[in-house]
């Protein structure tokens, strides 16, 4: 990765930042864990289980994701990967597509809600509806299509180049993400032990390993964190 004259940054995003969007958080109180049971709907296994259960749960996800909107954290770290291009890397555990549409293109980890991948084949689609219980994939013609999110036990995307980019980092940013799911919960360390000052934005502190925490609701404190950026890099 080339070196970035104003050194790189390096956002990893989590369920707070969609919380003020209307998307449930997984671990707050109320979260989506204390209505479901993890392993019932998020784990290989589950789906081979009981994929109508699985199906009909990220279905719901979909739907729920499709009809809600960006909301001012999400629109401000838009606005920052215009003013730094390829000096940001924004990375999010979040399947939802509220980053895209507030102007951002992030690295989705854990996968999307909005991508079918065929189980058969591993080609990937589009996807904006309901997805049916085997439902046929148009590359193989199989009925082996399932949501394109990462289970417990599966692992992340783009690994290698998030890390690459933590290794170079300067600046590492948590916002909004409880740091209780590897490997995201090890960025910080990662970032830290390459040498980039690492800070939190989150509505409360996690105890993870940073050097600052503001903390307060996204759509406040992402946009004053945003400015102070954007600020620092015009100089
Ligand atoms: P969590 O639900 O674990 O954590 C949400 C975090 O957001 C908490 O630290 C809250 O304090 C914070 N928060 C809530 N509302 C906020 C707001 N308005 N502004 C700022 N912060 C707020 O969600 P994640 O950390 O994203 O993985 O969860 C990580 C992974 O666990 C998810 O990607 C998902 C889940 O199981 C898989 O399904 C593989």
């Amino acid at each position: 990765m080339a070196a970035q004259p104003g050194g790189m940054i390096v956002i990893l995003t989590g369920a707070g930042i969609s919380a003020e969007s209307g998307l449930g958080t997984f671990r707050d109180l109320g979260g989506i864990w204390q209505q479901v049971r993890l392993e019932e709907v998020a784990t290989p296994e589950a789906f081979a289980r009981d994929p109508a259960y699985v199906q009909q749960f990220y279905n719901a996800r979909r739907a729920q994701a499709g009809a809600v909107e960006p909301n001012a954290a999400h629109l401000a770290l838009g606005e920052l990967q215009r003013a730094l291009g390829d000096g940001l890397m924004l990375v999010t555990q979040n399947v939802d597509d509220l980053h895209e549409r507030g102007g951002a293109k992030a690295v989705h980890m854990h996968g999307s809600l909005f991508s079918a991948l065929c189980a058969a084949c591993g080609a990937r689609h589009p996807w904006a509806g309901d997805l049916g219980n085997g439902e046929m994939c148009a590359a193989c013609g199989q009925p082996a299509l399932r949501p394109d999110v990462v289970w417990f036990g599966e692992m992340p995307h783009h690994m290698a180049e998030i890390e690459e980019a933590l290794g170079v980092a300067t600046l590492f940013v948590s916002i909004g993400t409880s740091g209780q799911v590897y490997p995201a919960a090890g960025f910080a360390q990662l970032a830290r032990k390459a040498g980039a000052e690492t800070l939190e934005l989150n509505l409360e502190a996690t105890g993870g390993p940073f050097d600052r925490v503001e903390t307060g609701l996204a759509s406040e404190i992402v946009p004053t964190f945003v400015a102070s950026v954007i600020k620092a890099h015009a100089r």
